[in-house]
């Protein structure tokens, strides 16, 4: 089988420099040959390129710039996830194996854009922390990497912000609430959580994870949205998701996540299940070191990696 590696190197989803160049340190320690290894036929796009040419500065004018209304930097993050959209298309219709580098999770709404449309059938299980589903409206922080969802599933009627017109393409299909499904979720904002449930999303938060045991929680997942029937799953995953014990170097750290082991079964179960099409890693900060905090962060990265692309134990 082929997978297809894509770099995003986009911070502008959030204010912390420096998650840009999470696919930098990724590749570095050596996830290509980890793959190959494994018996992929690895092609890496490389870094795309994001850059705007109308002079939209970086963090500087994070602030203002292209915010709408309170949202900030709308414009650089939507044409960034256009580009990355129309990559991630192209080569799920090939039926290859899609892997994004991130970046801020705010990329995720090119990739699973584009395994959507390429995939109109696809799943998607979101790993994290957050929730990531608030609209502009809801947003207290007015960052984009935790508004993801509601473009996805045009809540709030979001596909209409500057910068995301592109998503209101019939192509596209809009994200159906019982084709998402959330684990290791710990902490959440008011609206986001009146989203969840007016919508019945199915969510597994850290509570669940310790009721049932992340071997039970697993087997609910993929029943939950795969039942009988094979469909291709999106894997969209924060490394945030994993306690700040094996997984530091990331912005928006929150004690009391999954486990070293937690994080990786749920990446075994995934290759399992045999129906991974595409995939995610985000929230990669390297240069948020504490002592020898990177290493510990981006080894995580690149071992779940391999263990959701079917690198069994034994
Ligand atoms: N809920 C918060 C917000 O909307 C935090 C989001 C963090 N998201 C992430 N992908 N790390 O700003
Ligand atoms: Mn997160
Ligand atoms: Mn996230
Ligand atoms: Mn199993």
């Amino acid at each position: 089988r082929k997978v297809t590696i894509v770099g995003a190197p986009l911070a502008d989803g959030q204010p912390l420099l420096g998650v840009d160049r999470g696919p930098t340190f990724i590749r570095k320690r050596g996830l290509v040959q980890r793959l190959e290894r494994d018996a992929w036929r690895v092609e890496d796009l490389g870094d795309l390129d994001f850059e705007m040419r109308s002079g939209l500065g970086r963090q500087e004018d994070f602030a203002e710039g292209a915010a709408h209304g309170s949202t900030k930097r709308a414009k650089m993050v939507g044409h960034a996830n256009r580009i990355l959209y129309e990559v991630t298309h192209e080569h799920a219709r090939q039926d290859k194996l899609v892997l994004t580098l991130g970046g801020d999770h705010s990329i995720g709404v090119g990739s699973v854009a584009g395994a959507l449309k390429g995939r109109p059938e696809t799943a998607i299980i979101w790993v994290d922390a957050h929730a990531d589903i608030n609209s502009r409206n809801t947003s207290e922080s007015g960052h984009l990497h935790g508004m993801v969802l509601s473009f996805l599933m045009n809540l709030d009627n979001s596909r209409n912000m500057k910068g995301f017109h592109w998503l209101n393409d019939e192509s596209i299909p809009v994200l159906l609430p019982t084709r998402l499904v959330y684990v290791g979720l710990r902490d959440l904002d008011k609206g986001e959580k009146a989203f969840i449930r007016s919508l019945g999303i199915k969510a597994y938060t850290m509570h669940e994870v310790d009721k049932f045991g992340i071997g039970k929680i697993m087997e609910m997942v993929l029943d939950h949205i795969l039942g009988r029937t094979d469909r291709p799953l999106h894997l969209s995953f924060d490394i945030d998701a994993v306690d700040p014990l094996y997984a530091p170097s990331t912005g928006t750290r929150v004690a009391g996540g999954l486990s070293y082991r937690e994080a990786y079964y749920i990446c075994e179960e995934v290759a399992h299940s045999g129906c991974l099409a595409s995939m995610d890693l985000v929230e990669v900060n390297p240069t948020l070191t504490m002592a020898g905090g990177d290493e510990r962060t981006v080894d995580m990265a690149v071992g779940l990696i391999s263990s959701a692309t079917g690198n069994s134990i034994l």
